[in-house]
């Protein structure tokens, strides 16, 4: 049988053992270069964008959450530069992890079209989103433009957490496995997000947001990409918004 590139061998009695790494999932990191003038500019727009009533629109979603604005789901699509860099550096970062991780050519990768929704949240102190995934999308990802506070993200809060995948891997614990090493550690993981880091994640992963302690404004960008080739109808799952009669 082949286990792929991330077997390792042991002897057990002289005996070759074969350990497999499996139901791995990818979270990728990354920080965006010289990010501090845009995400300041970001900031003064998001900001504004909240308060103003013509720019202020949110769709209805059922996660529960406390002091969290959240936008509607088109913000990449926004005519605004700052969001136009943003949404490239995001989109070309979705784009650079699925080439590297199903081992796409440059040729099959223009083959390929990125979609999105996308959206910001701005969360204030006691702020919290409840546990949620992306349906409809094969990957996701979050952009910090102002963590909202100085204070240390243990104390500040508001950290991207990511829940255990294999939902039933805690359920008995014993010294056989309670300290497993690295890859095989078990429980949730946390991202506390600082300006201008972006994670990128499967979309199906369960997440939430813990409460924010800060005195300031958290502000996160959050897209979900799906994937169609060139030449395939694009079966956007789109959201609209219902119109009000005045
Ligand atoms: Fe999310």
């Amino acid at each position: 049988m082949n286990f792929g590139g991330n077997a390792s061998f042991s002897l057990i009695n002289g005996i070759q053992m074969t350990i497999r790494q499996a139901f791995a999932v990818p979270i990728m990191q990354l920080q965006a270069p010289n990010a501090g003038q845009l995400n300041q500019a970001l900031t003064i727009k998001l900001l504004e964008w909240e308060k103003n009533e013509s720019t202020r629109s949110s769709a209805p979603t059922a996660v529960p959450r406390r002091a969290v604005y959240e936008s509607d789901f088109s913000l990449f699509r926004r005519e605004d530069p700052d969001i136009q860099q943003l949404a490239r550096f995001c989109l070309s970062a979705i784009g650079q992890m699925a080439k590297e991780i199903n081992g796409y050519s440059d040729q099959e990768m223009q083959q390929l079209r990125i979609y999105d929704h996308s959206w910001y949240h701005v969360t204030r102190y006691g702020g919290y989103f409840g546990s949620h995934n992306h349906p409809m999308a094969s990957w996701s990802g979050v952009y910090c433009v102002a963590p909202g506070s100085s204070l240390p993200p243990e104390q500040r809060g508001g950290i991207l957490r990511f829940l255990e995948a294999r939902t039933t891997a805690g359920m008995y614990l014993d010294p056989g496995n309670a300290y497993m090493a690295s890859p095989y550690t078990f429980g949730d993981l946390d991202y506390p997000l600082e300006a201008g880091t972006i994670v990128l994640f499967p979309s199906f992963l369960q997440h939430e947001v813990t409460p924010f302690w800060g005195d300031g404004e958290r502000i996160t960008v959050a897209f979900n990409c799906w994937f169609r080739y060139a030449d395939q109808a694009v079966d956007e799952p789109e959201i609209r918004m219902r119109q009000r009669s005045s």
